[in-house]
């Protein structure tokens, strides 16, 4: 609860942040700075100066700024690099930048796109237009960054989940995990292996309504146990259904007990029916549920684990992933997240 009470507060600040949007303007020459400076504290903005690329980058790190005017021309490191260099990385890439260019060339224009640039403004600046696109992508950046929030409250959430359940202590982030290794193994798309990223961790997020004797049982659950568990999967696609930001996560987290000879559910999806990222979860959610320990049995050794991966693939598991997910066990471990206790599927 403290996770989602530390997160809200965070989703709030960013509200507020609206009336504080922090502009980092970055150019070599004195005159072009303060002058963009003057009008961006005007508009009742806080700007930041940065004199060249590298300063840009280190202020980037430091100050975290909401959106970037970015000089195009600049000794040591060019604005196309600047800007390449933070459209590459994770943590900055969705922060907006305009790209300022004395030259007006077509060419100019598409090497400002390819590098990730989010707009562009032609020198002589004019103030009118400046202003109209600062705004404008500031409110984008405000939107992205709320939705962003969001999804961690969700995350939150699901964490919330699993802490109600003493055999699953650190499974989302382990399911989280190997789906994405798996993911990379296959080479997808980025944006696919973050959808998967999410959903290793929300995967299980229907068991919001399972009750605690029912996911804590030490024994063998009973038919309408059985029953109630089997609804999680729907449940949790539910939850998910208002947050737009999760559409990709929630064919994951409907599908991910469906088994490859159609015998799964809850939907009885055969083959390639079921969608691509919910094979790959199946996949990684049965590893680590298989080298947990239960209640009522040990956990498998990793040998035993993928001695059971290989004989039920094509009956529980895509047979290509299996193979691909198998190789990667052997090449790297599964040292990588740490195991305490276990899994009740
Ligand atoms: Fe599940």
């Amino acid at each position: 609860m403290a996770n989602l009470i530390s997160v809200t507060t965070d989703c709030q600040k960013a509200q507020n942040k609206n009336f504080t949007s922090s502009v980092l303007v970055v150019d070599d020459e004195v005159s072009i700075r303060n002058g963009l400076v003057f009008l961006l504290r005007k508009e009742g903005y806080a700007p930041l100066e940065a004199r060249d690329g590298r300063e840009a980058l280190r202020k980037v790190r430091d100050e975290r700024p909401d959106l970037i005017l970015l000089d195009m021309m600049m000794p040591k490191l060019n604005g196309l690099e600047v800007c390449r260099i933070l459209k590459s990385n994770e943590d900055t890439r969705l922060i907006p930048v305009v790209l300022i260019t004395a030259v007006h060339s077509h060419e100019e224009k598409i090497r400002a796109i390819e590098a990730g640039a989010d707009d562009f403004i032609n020198k002589p600046i004019n103030i009118a237009e400046l202003r109209a696109r600062v705004r404008s992508l500031l409110r984008m950046k405000h939107l992205n960054d709320l939705l962003d929030k969001a999804d961690n409250v969700i995350a939150a959430l699901a964490n919330a989940i699993e802490a109600k359940d003493k055999y699953t202590e650190g499974h989302n982030e382990r399911v989280s995990g190997y789906s994405v290794a798996l993911a990379q193994a296959t080479g997808i798309s980025e944006a696919e292996q973050k959808i998967l990223r999410m959903a290793g961790i929300l995967h299980d997020i229907g068991k919001i309504g399972v009750p605690d004797n029912v996911l804590n049982k030490p024994g063998r659950l009973n038919r309408d146990e059985f029953e109630r568990i089997f609804l999680h999967p729907e449940e949790g696609e539910k939850i998910l259904a208002p947050l737009r930001c999760l559409s990709g996560v929630r064919d994951v987290v409907l599908y991910h007990h469906e088994r490859y000879d159609g015998t799964g559910y809850p939907r009885g999806l055969k083959g390639e029916q079921i969608p691509f990222c919910a094979r790959i979860v199946a996949i990684a959610d049965s590893y680590d549920a298989m080298t947990s320990t239960r209640p009522y049995r040990q956990a498998f050794s990793r040998g035993k684990a993928i001695e059971e991966l290989e004989n039920r693939a094509g009956q529980m598991w895509d047979p290509a992933l299996v193979r691909i997910f198998v190789a990667w066990l052997n090449e790297n471990g599964d040292s990588h997240w740490s195991k305490s206790s276990s899994n009740k599927e």
